[in-house]
């Protein structure tokens, strides 16, 4: 019985970095070399993705077990209050993570801030003014560095710190791979040219996930993200006044969503003036986002298209996941893990910084 079930805890932490699949659904006996089948995973999505390929040990779920196994519940206590106080906290540091892992990978650059040799990826065009959550990872921060002394990286703080809000937030809890460590370096032109913009149209969206070794799945999931949190008037603006350069609105927009919309962002001034992703429900991570825009009612371009942009399957992804809440989150669990493995820092590549802020 115990034998049993160490081994499978082995299998879970050597499995884990390709996918969430639990231990007792493997077939027994598979091969342990590297190029072993990854269902779901980063395998065969070439150079620029996953953990480079293999060749080193990569992430595992129990990184932190012996040397900071109280890692995760200093993360989740820390969460617990922050988001209790303002709940829109989950949905900044849910970003953060994906705004991290586009740019170079999965290694905290979005943290450092600007510095004689770094210049800082909070300035470029997606995050500048945008961009929140950083007072609370410091937090997080300063207390693994109390208990456990340089040796929680930043990057796993924003893994951790992205599932503990999807989690607090009523969404799915995943097994996570952890041993990320953090860069010397940021990549402010990296930012602009990593992360799609709101406007942005099916195909380039979907060109923006393949660089980073994402599918069309994994685009429709993780766009999912936007059950939480709100987006400023600047974003979405356009779609209100002059979609395709002819005045006129976004003729996909629900007629009363868009004059609900209207009377929160005029046509000039009141960029920052913000409203939800998703309005039926804010703050609760769920499947709404989904059924909002087979309503006509998601809010970003990027948002709708899923469902108009008409290439792929992304359609009938939307209407699979706004029938069945559980189906979305067990691929968002699988998405984000897959997403948290894009081009970690592992081994003695990089530090764990002391401070998220700057390098050691
Ligand atoms: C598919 C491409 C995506 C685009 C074009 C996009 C764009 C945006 C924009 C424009 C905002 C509002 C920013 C502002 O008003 O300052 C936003 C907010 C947000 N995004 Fe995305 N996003 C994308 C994917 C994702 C992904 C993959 C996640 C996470 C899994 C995510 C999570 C969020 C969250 C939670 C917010 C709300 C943040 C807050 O309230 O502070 N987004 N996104
Ligand atoms: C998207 O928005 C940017 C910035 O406002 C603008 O320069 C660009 O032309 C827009 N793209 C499309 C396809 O509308």
């Amino acid at each position: 019985m115990a034998r049993f079930k160490v081994t499978c805890l082995a299998l879970v932490a050597m499995t884990l970095v390709y996918s969430t699949t639990l231990c007792v659904a493997h077939p027994v006996g598979f091969n342990f070399g590297w190029g072993w089948g990854s269902p779901g995973g980063n395998g065969g999505h070439g150079g620029n993705s996953g953990n480079g390929g293999g060749g080193y040990p990569g992430l595992f779920p129990e990184y932190y077990q012996f040397s900071c196994p109280q890692a995760n519940d200093i993360v989740m206590s820390v969460l617990h209050k922050a988001i209790a106080n303002n709940p829109r906290v989950a949905a900044s540091l849910l970003r953060l993570h994906f705004h991290d892992c586009f740019v170079q990978g999965c290694d905290a650059s979005v943290l450092l801030d600007d510095s004689a040799t770094i210049s800082s990826e909070k300035n470029s065009g997606p995050n500048k003014n945008s961009l929140r959550g950083f007072e609370v990872i410091d937090e997080i921060k300063a207390k693994l560095e109390e208990a456990c002394p340089q040796t929680v990286s930043c990057a796993d703080i924003l893994a951790l710190s992205a599932r503990g809000s999807t989690v607090l937030s009523g969404g799915p809890n995943w097994v996570l791979p952890l041993g990320r460590r953090d860069s010397t370096t940021a990549s402010l032109t990296g930012s602009n040219r990593n992360i799609p913009a709101p406007n942005s149209s099916l195909p380039t969206l979907l060109n923006f996930f393949q660089r980073q070794g994402l599918d069309e799945v994994d685009l429709v999931t993780l766009s999912g993200g936007h059950t939480i949190g709100v987006a400023r008037c600047v974003t979405f603006k356009q779609r209100l006044y002059n979609q395709n350069g002819n005045n006129q609105p976004d003729s996909t927009l629900e007629r009363s969503y868009y004059f609900g919309l209207k009377s929160v962002c005029p046509s000039s001034g009141g960029d920052n003036n913000i409203s939800p992703l998703d309005f039926s429900s804010p703050a609760r991570f769920d499947n709404t986002y989904f059924k909002l825009i087979l309503l006509g009612k998601g809010l970003l371009t990027s948002d709708q298209v899923l469902l108009t942009g008409n290439v792929g399957k992304t359609l009938e992804l939307v209407k699979s996941f706004s029938d069945d809440e559980g189906l979305f989150f067990q691929h968002f669990a699988k998405s984000m893990v897959k997403m948290g493995n894009i081009r970690p820092l592992t081994g003695l590549k990089g530090q764990v910084r002391k401070n998220c802020r700057r390098v050691n």
